[in-house]
């Protein structure tokens, strides 16, 4: 029988989700030992819903404790990589919420940090699982999808006052970016797991919708190493909200539902160009599993891969490359001109990808 890992959940906002729709959904692989929260009310809350033992506002407690083995990281950004380098350094497994740093820098950090440690970091980017698109990728990965010709990938979601009542939430400081960093995040994520890396991006961004310091609407053009092309575009100020992913290769056509938060859940149409590419499709899926949604299907892969020491659903790889866009996107929109991936030490935003202006206080409401 497979091993139940004893776990801590950080913060009980997004975490009440990793505990609902992940660890609870898989008790026969994970055991919610310790909840910690700095606010007493939530952390009861949380606490008596899912009948957690052990209940802390310290955080340094749950590293003391010997039988936890995974601290699932679900606090505000800046603190992501102050806690997952204590995390390792403790000796436990850790899972850490979107988005995983503030720079590049500090992603190369946890990498260092990991390759020098026993145990390691799965980054969280839930939206991968879902069945239509664990097909799409199944499809593009068994070669029978052909060659990348374009995608379009919008994310129209809604944010008003009272989400940015939080007070982390909307400052360069503190929530490191807006709709690029916060939100898009994920889309954005899923169209490099099905495009493959960037070779080039271009973008604009403004503040037009919240009186926030970060952006709350983008657009970007990127050309992929393929040679194919991608538009993305995203804003928080969408009356109906929608996630919705197209991807046109050679010989299939994939799109998303247009569910915002889980656009991974079929149904995904399945578009073939031929009789042929319909037939070889339905060979690569004659032996589909279906494929859970969101985090049920991210930890139960989790799960999988703490047994078996194979390559987590989500790498820290992963996470660098979609924070390498993040850098990308922002660079391009304040200097107003393409900005060329890879992007290592030498780039000007290696160290923090926020825009010059902020830093002066010039971003705003545009
Ligand atoms: N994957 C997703 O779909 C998704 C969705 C929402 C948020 N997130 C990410 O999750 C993170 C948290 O976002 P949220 O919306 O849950 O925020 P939130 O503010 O609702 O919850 C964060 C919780 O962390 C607690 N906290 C703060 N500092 C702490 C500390 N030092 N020790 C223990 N607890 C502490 C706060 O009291 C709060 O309850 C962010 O990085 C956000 O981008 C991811």
């Amino acid at each position: 029988m497979a091993k139940i890992w004893n776990v801590a959940v950080i913060g009980c906002g997004i975490g009440r989700l990793h505990i609902l729709e992940g660890y609870s959904r898989h008790q026969d692989k994970f055991r919610v030992l310790a909840l910690c929260d700095l606010d007493p009310a939530r952390l009861a809350a949380v606490g008596d819903e899912f009948a957690i033992p052990r209940r802390t506002a310290a955080f340094e407690e749950v590293l003391r404790m010997d039988d936890v083995e995974i601290v699932d990281i679900c606090t505000p950004p800046s603190l992501h990589v102050p806690q997952a380098l204590a995390a390792l350094a403790a000796g436990k497994q850790v899972v850490c919420e979107k988005p995983l740093a503030g720079s590049l820098a500090d992603v190369d950090r946890l990498i260092a940090a990991e390759q020098g440690a026993k145990t390691r970091i799965m980054p969280v980017f839930q939206y991968r699982y879902g069945n239509g698109l664990q097909k799409a990728k199944h499809i593009i990965e068994r070669g029978v999808a052909g060659k990348p010709y374009l995608a379009t990938v919008e994310t129209a979601w809604n944010r008003g006052a009272k989400y940015y009542a939080v007070p982390w939430r909307g400052r360069w400081e503190t929530e490191l970016g807006g709709v690029l960093l916060t939100h898009a995040i994920h889309s954005h994520d899923i169209m490099t797991y099905l495009m493959g890396p960037i070779a080039s991006v271009f973008a604009r961004t403004a503040t037009r919708i919240n009186p926030i310091e970060v952006e709350d609407c983008a657009v970007a053009s990127l050309a992929m190493a393929s040679g194919a092309l991608v538009s993305l575009a995203a804003t928080l100020g969408s009356q109906t909200e929608i996630s919705r992913l197209r991807f046109c290769f050679e010989h299939v056509t994939f799109e998303s539902s247009l569910a915002p938060y889980s656009p991974g859940d079929d149904p995904w149409q399945i578009v073939p160009a031929s009789p042929e590419a319909e037939q070889r499709i339905a060979d690569a899926l004659r032996d589909w599993r279906f494929v859970p949604s969101r985090f049920e299907g991210l930890m139960a892969r989790y799960h999988a891969a703490l047994e078996a020491g194979s390559e987590f659903p989500v790498t820290l790889a992963d996470a660098r490359r979609s924070l390498e866009l993040v850098t990308a996107l922002f660079y391009s929109a304040e200097t107003e001109a393409a900005v060329a991936l890879p992007l290592g030490a030498a780039h000007p935003r290696y160290r923090s990808w926020r825009p010059q202006a902020s830093l002066r206080g010039g971003a705003g409401v545009s």
